[in-house]
């Protein structure tokens, strides 16, 4: 069969590299893809957002399945779109896509559900959402409604910093409509995990736990980012707490959904914050977790293209999903100054030469001319498993200096 596969990050490279290892896969398109993905599939030059050039060359090219990757295109409504001409795609519908793309809308039916989640408010107007901070000590974390690229929600400290994030984003429409409304929220103190699901036919099924790295810098200081390391499994999730996400957040989720009357087919993301031992519900997300992706990935050992056919057919269950025991760890090389400024188009060396127990997903780099360039903030991800995450860890940090690239940064402490 033929699979296309929508986005450009590690993300979309670690799914091109296990959706390779299928035997039901002839050929694997990647649109538009990066300097990794090329070499597993072929990259297609079209947008993850342009969704009527993907349909067009999936219908044209007789794509089997399609895969996305990226929220972008799920929010816009590409598996609605493909579903209507008859094509076979992995992903939430448009209307199940909104509980990535509208904080407000996810926040509410959390609140609908009693899905324990941070306390919050949501406003449109300026002026009332000044009020509104009155009622939240701080810190105090303002989130922009809509898909921000990772940029919408700002932690504050004092009540003029606040005031400036809500002109910034109501008065002088920062993020555009995608800031039309605000959600204001108390801040939650504890410790992050992610919990990534199969959703099907919202029936919920929970893969292993992971741990991403949100912070630039070591000691999860400085700016937030879209992850800059992650290991899997997360000793935090014992099985007392598992089974008190079971029912207190999956369970109520999967009720939820049926109630709304929606249909839930994909990846469900649910970004927890453990505070006191007790499981609270941070965000979700509708799509795989970058860098969560490429850690869990390799310690899946079912054909993933099994599982994404099972999914869509309502036939996925929870024996279908086999892990192997192994812990894994990644470590993401960044561009210097990322995520604010960076510079990029540097040569990349020394990346064919790594050890064999190293698996490198790459996030944004570009071939030129046989040549491998960086081409993002993050550039490349440097996997390894072992028998636990120490032993991962040690096998990462002694193979990153095997790479070299004009700028190059990372995280020491990853998995420390
Ligand atoms: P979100 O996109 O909603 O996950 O927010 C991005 C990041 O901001 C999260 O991964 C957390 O690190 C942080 N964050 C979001 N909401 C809260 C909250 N209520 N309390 C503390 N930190 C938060
Ligand atoms: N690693 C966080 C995310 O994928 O949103």
């Amino acid at each position: 069969m033929k699979v296309l596969v929508v986005g450009s990050g590690g993300r979309e490279h670690a799914l091109c590299w296990k959706i390779a290892q299928s035997d039901e896969v002839d050929k694997i398109y990647c649109a538009p893809g990066n300097g990794g993905t090329n070499l597993v599939a072929e990259n297609v030059d079209i947008k993850a957002n342009d969704i009527d050039g993907l349909l067009d060359f999936a219908v044209k090219n007789n794509i089997d399945l399609t895969v996305v990757g990226p929220e972008e295109p799920l929010v816009l409504g590409i598996v609605d779109r493909f579903q209507e001409r008859g094509l076979k795609i992995f992903g939430p519908d448009k209307s199940c896509a909104r509980l990535e793309g509208s904080k407000s809308f996810a926040k509410s039916f959390m609140e609908k559900y009693s899905i324990p989640t941070a306390r919050y408010r949501v406003y449109e107007n300026y002026n009332k959402a000044c009020e509104g901070i009155k009622e939240f000590n701080y810190p105090l974390v303002i989130k922009a409604d809509g898909l921000c690229l990772g940029k919408g929600v700002e932690i504050v400290n004092t009540q003029e910093e606040a005031i400036k994030v809500l002109e910034d984003v109501l008065e002088n429409r920062k993020f555009g409509k995608e800031g039309s409304k605000v959600v204001i929220e108390e801040y939650l103190d504890g410790i992050e995990a992610s919990l990534l699901c199969f959703v099907t036919d919202n029936r919920i099924i929970p893969m292993e736990s992971a741990k991403d790295y949100k912070k630039a810098y070591d000691g999860d200081l400085g700016p937030n980012t879209g992850g800059v390391g992650a290991f899997s499994p997360s000793p935090l999730f014992t099985e007392s707490l598992k089974t008190r996400i079971k029912e207190e957040i999956l369970d109520r989720i999967q009720y939820g959904l049926q109630e709304e009357g929606l249909n839930y087919n994909g990846i469900l993301y649910v970004g927890l914050m453990i505070v006191d031992g007790s499981p609270k519900v941070l965000e979700f997300n509708v799509r795989f977790g970058d860098p969560e992706t490429e850690v869990l990935i390799p310690r899946l050992e079912s054909d993933i293209v099994d599982l994404f056919q099972k999914t869509i057919d309502s036939t996925l269950d929870s024996s279908d999903i086999l892990w192997k025991k192994e812990s894994s760890l990644t470590v993401v090389l960044t561009s210097e100054g990322y995520p604010l400024k960076y510079e990029k188009g540097f040569e990349i060396e020394g990346h064919e030469s790594l050890n064999e127990s190293i698996i490198l997903f790459h996030n944004g780099t570009k071939l030129q001319e046989n040549r491998l360039l960086t081409d993002g903030g993050r550039v490349l991800s440097v996997i390894a498993l072992g028998n636990t995450i120490e032993e991962a860890r040690r096998k990462v940090y002694s193979n990153i200096n095997n790479i070299r690239f004009k700028g190059m940064f990372y995280r020491k402490d990853i998995g420390k």
